[in-house]
């Protein structure tokens, strides 16, 4: 790590919400525990991080993110096994893609750490609010964003990095009906898709919603030069099934390089499916539907873990997908949750203690 930081102030919330909140019956990202972790760059250089009761942030009329959308942010999971000890699941590469997508967006690179010593103070502190519940997690967004003033069309002076987290259950219920789109793009050559950006989310609503306004949850995103091969989802990134083959896109300047997407790949490889990661055209899928030899589609990422698609739209027409009984999605998940939540032997190193 490139400094060490163990002086994070701590000031405790005066009382716990934990005794409110339905563990049972968790939504997605809705409720929140009762500490934050706060890291203002001010003067050149990140300030120690402070661990704070959750709270609203003050800001300035004039601050950048609100202007010119300055801001980055990553999405991660604690788990707690059948011991009560808490692990993540291989917390360095979001800290990686967070530097990442910090240089695109000209935010200033957040030291090691800053992320992982705040991170596990964090935690260590909120410890009591990650759940148990068959499938659900603690859920943590650490984010950047310019607090910084002026109207002037520039990166700002001053950034806020914040963790925040909130107990979770699945991020969707059943199988996923998406949509293959044809005329709006999430990401072009040379753009910001690969980054974590705010920005990148808030562009695919509009799409989003007339998709859902057909009965779609999702919209896979497709090339925006032809529109002919199939990117990611935007929420996840997509894996397809013709015959035994378990293809997914190469990353490139706009798909998000997801963490759970290469451990996927990781995992199939270990179990002896066969994998490609190249170029699927949109016509491949379609006529493997049409002729049999679609078995899946499913998509995976932080808070979708592996998530099946039931079906997909394309050209006004709907495309069912088999239900298997032995899917590599069920099989995959399983291997990927089960080192998530200490159940298994973690060959990969990827189990991070807290
Ligand atoms: C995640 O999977 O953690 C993400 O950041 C995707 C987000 C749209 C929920």
């Amino acid at each position: 790590m490139e400094a060490v930081m163990n002086n994070i102030s701590v000031e405790k919330a005066k009382t716990s919400k934990i005794h409110e909140v339905d563990f049972e019956n968790l939504s997605f990202g809705s409720i929140y525990t009762d500490h934050m972790l706060v890291c203002d760059y001010v003067d050149g250089e990140w300030k120690t991080p402070k661990i704070v009761p959750y709270q609203p942030i003050t800001l300035d009329p004039s601050a950048k993110i609100f202007h010119y959308g300055q801001s980055i942010f990553e999405g991660m999971k604690a788990y707690k096994d059948d011991n009560e000890k808490i692990w993540l699941f291989r917390p360095l590469e979001n800290h990686k893609r967070l530097n990442k997508s910090a240089k695109r967006l000209a935010i200033p690179q957040l030291p090691e750490a800053y992320f992982m010593e705040g991170l596990t103070a964090l935690l260590q502190l909120e410890k009591d609010w990650v759940p148990t519940t068959p499938g659900s997690s603690l859920y943590i967004r650490p984010f950047i964003f310019a607090s910084g003033t002026g109207f002037h069309a520039s990166p700002a002076n001053a950034y806020k990095f914040i963790i925040a987290c909130a107990p979770s259950g699945t991020y969707f219920s059943g199988s996923v009906k998406v949509l293959i789109e044809e005329t709006y793009s999430r990401a072009a050559n040379g753009g910001v898709g690969y980054a974590k950006a705010g920005g990148n989310y808030a562009g695919q609503f509009y799409p989003t919603q007339l998709a859902a306004e057909k009965g779609y949850q999702q919209v896979i995103w497709t090339d925006d030069n032809t529109h002919e091969f199939i990117e990611e989802a935007g929420a996840m990134n997509v894996f397809v099934r013709i015959g035994d083959t378990l293809l997914t896109a190469p990353t490139n300047d706009r798909i998000l390089d997801g963490i759970t997407r290469k451990s996927i790949l990781d995992i199939a490889k270990d179990e002896g499916i066969k994998t490609e990661v190249r170029k699927v055209s949109v016509h491949e899928i379609v006529e493997a539907a049409k002729n049999g030899s679609l078995k899946e589609m499913f998509g995976a990422g932080t808070a979708a873990v592996v998530s099946p698609i039931g079906a997909f739209g394309y050209k006004g027409e709907d495309y069912e997908l088999p239900e298997l009984k032995d899917s590599f999605a069920s099989r995959l998940k399983k291997r990927i949750t089960d080192i998530q939540y200490n159940r298994a032997e973690d060959k990969f190193g990827w189990r991070y203690p807290v």
